[in-house]
């Protein structure tokens, strides 16, 4: 089992507080990572920024505790998401802009401003976190769906580019998991059944499930994968009829 862990490494996750995030942040360090999680609200158990990605000040501070702290970055899992789940003739402009600005903008805008510190990082890796919404309409909205989509592409387009620099950058594409975002879709047993219906494993997932996805593509075991989004999803964008 030599080198399946990331030991000696240093990780940023947002929304590393709840649900998927804080379920990585616990894998990443379980396999000797450092972690530093970031999310709007502080809570006590880990080492936290309190920064909200949509603001360009706070990402900023974000920077600036990556630099005081290690000086260099060897991972980052852009998680933090949201979505106002409404028909895009009801969603606000106001709205549509949060959702972009939450899933799309402001991890594309921390990618920017991480660069420096992640092209000094050992064999540095980012994981997106994105959805199935890139790829099917499942009823998320086409505010969520656009954004996870050009998250998608981001990573295309950034693996790319930062090849060069050794900097892997990847994608993973949940469906549904059991997490405070989701408990008010879940918790409704109408919603629940037709989930179910389109899933060929007949169950959601996990957050545990996701944080092992993600927490491979940071491995350096995956060194010549880049530019992948690999989907979680119990089968649900294979089933046809
Ligand atoms: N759960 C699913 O079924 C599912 C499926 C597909 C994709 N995803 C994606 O997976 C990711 C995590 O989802 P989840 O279900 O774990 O969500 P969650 O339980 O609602 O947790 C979201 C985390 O993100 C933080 N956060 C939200 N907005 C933020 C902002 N503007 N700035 C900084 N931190 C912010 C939250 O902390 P604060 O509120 O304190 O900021 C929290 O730590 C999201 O990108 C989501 O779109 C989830």
């Amino acid at each position: 089992m030599a080198n399946w862990d990331l030991k000696g490494k240093r990780a940023v996750v947002t929304g590393g507080t709840r649900g998927i995030g804080a379920t990585t942040a616990d894998e990443l360090r379980a396999l000797g990572a450092e972690v530093l999680a970031v999310a709007r609200k502080p809570v006590d158990a880990h080492a936290v920024v309190t920064a909200d990605i949509t603001r360009a000040e706070d990402r900023e501070r974000i920077v600036q505790a990556v630099k005081d702290r290690w000086g260099a970055l060897d991972i980052l899992v852009n998680n933090a998401g949201m979505n106002i789940r409404k028909p895009w003739t009801e969603l606000a402009p106001y709205e549509q802009a949060t959702v972009v600005d939450t899933d799309l903008l402001g991890p594309a805008n921390l990618l920017r401003q991480l660069h420096p510190l992640l092209a000094q990082g050992k064999a540095p890796a980012v994981v997106n976190v994105a959805s199935v919404a890139a790829f099917v309409d499942v009823g998320s909205g086409a505010a969520y769906a656009m954004a996870k989509a050009g998250l998608v592409q981001l990573t295309r387009s950034l693996a790319v580019e930062w090849a060069g620099a050794g900097i892997r950058v990847n994608a993973v594409a949940p469906w549904y998991i059991r997490t405070p975002l989701t408990e008010p879709v879940l918790s409704q047993p109408d919603r629940l059944e037709r989930i179910l219906a389109r899933t060929p494993m007949k169950r959601v997932g996990t957050p545990e499930e996701i944080a092992a996805a993600i927490a491979f593509l940071c491995m350096d075991k995956a060194s010549f994968i880049t530019g992948h989004c690999l989907v979680a999803d119990g089968g649900l964008l294979s089933l046809g009829l």
